[in-house]
C-alpha cells in the first residue's frame, strides 16, 4: 500500500467499521513507518483496491493491524490471501509469534483466524468503543508453512 491507495482503503474503511473507522492520518502515520516496522498491502481485482491488511513487527513480535475485504468481495479468498501475504512478511521479518485483537460480535474473521491457526488467548473486555470485548488471538510462527496448514 502506498498513499496513491488511501483514497479507495479509506472508502472500504469507512464502510467497514463505521463506528471505529481509523483516520486518513493513522493510516498515513502507519505507511510512513514502511519498512521498517509496517507491511501494508492492498489487493486489487483489475485496477480497482478490494482489500487490504497492514502487520507490524517489533523484534519477533508480529501484529496484524487491520484487514478488510470490499463486501461484494467477501468470502471469494482475497482475506485469506493477505493473510498468507501477511504471515509469509512475518516469516521473513524474524517473528516467532503473531498476536491480534478482533471484536467478540464478529465470528467471520474469527473463523478466518481459526482457519489460520491462530488460538484464543483472551478477553479485554468492553476494549472498543462501543463497549464491546475484544479476543485477543495469537499464532506461533516457529514451524510456519501457511500454504500447507490451509490444505489440510
Ligand atoms: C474477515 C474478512 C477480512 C475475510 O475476508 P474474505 O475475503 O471474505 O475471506 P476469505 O474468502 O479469504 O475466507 C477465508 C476463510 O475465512 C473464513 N470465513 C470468512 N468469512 C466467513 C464467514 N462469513 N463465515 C464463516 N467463515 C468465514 C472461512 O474459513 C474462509 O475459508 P472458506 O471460504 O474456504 O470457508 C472479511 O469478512 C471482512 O473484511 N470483514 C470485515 C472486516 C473485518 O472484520 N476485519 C477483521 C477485523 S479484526
Amino acid at each position: 500500500m502506498t498513499a496513491e491507495d488511501l483514497p479507495a482503503v479509506m472508502e472500504i474503511e469507512r464502510a467497514t467499521f463505521p463506528a471505529d473507522a481509523w483516520s486518513e492520518a493513522m493510516l498515513r502515520g502507519e505507511l510512513r513507518d514502511q519498512p521498517r516496522t509496517r507491511h501494508y498491502l492492498v489487493a486489487e481485482m483489475g485496477e480497482r483496491v478490494v482489500g487490504y491488511a497492514g502487520l507490524a513487527v517489533a523484534a519477533d513480535q508480529a501484529d496484524v493491524q487491520t484487514i478488510a475485504v470490499l463486501a461484494a468481495h467477501r468470502r471469494a479468498g482475497v482475506g485469506a490471501a493477505l493473510m498468507d501475504a501477511l504471515l509469509a512478511e512475518a516469516v521473513r521479518r524474524g517473528a516467532t509469534s503473531v498476536f491480534l485483537e478482533v471484536r467478540a460480535d464478529n465470528p467471520p474473521a474469527q473463523a478466518m483466524y481459526e482457519r489460520f491457526g491462530f488460538r484464543r488467548l483472551g478477553l479485554r473486555r468492553r476494549y472498543y468503543e462501543d463497549g464491546t470485548d475484544a479476543i485477543t488471538m495469537t499464532k506461533d510462527l516457529g514451524s510456519e508453512r501457511p500454504d500447507a496448514e490451509r490444505e489440510q
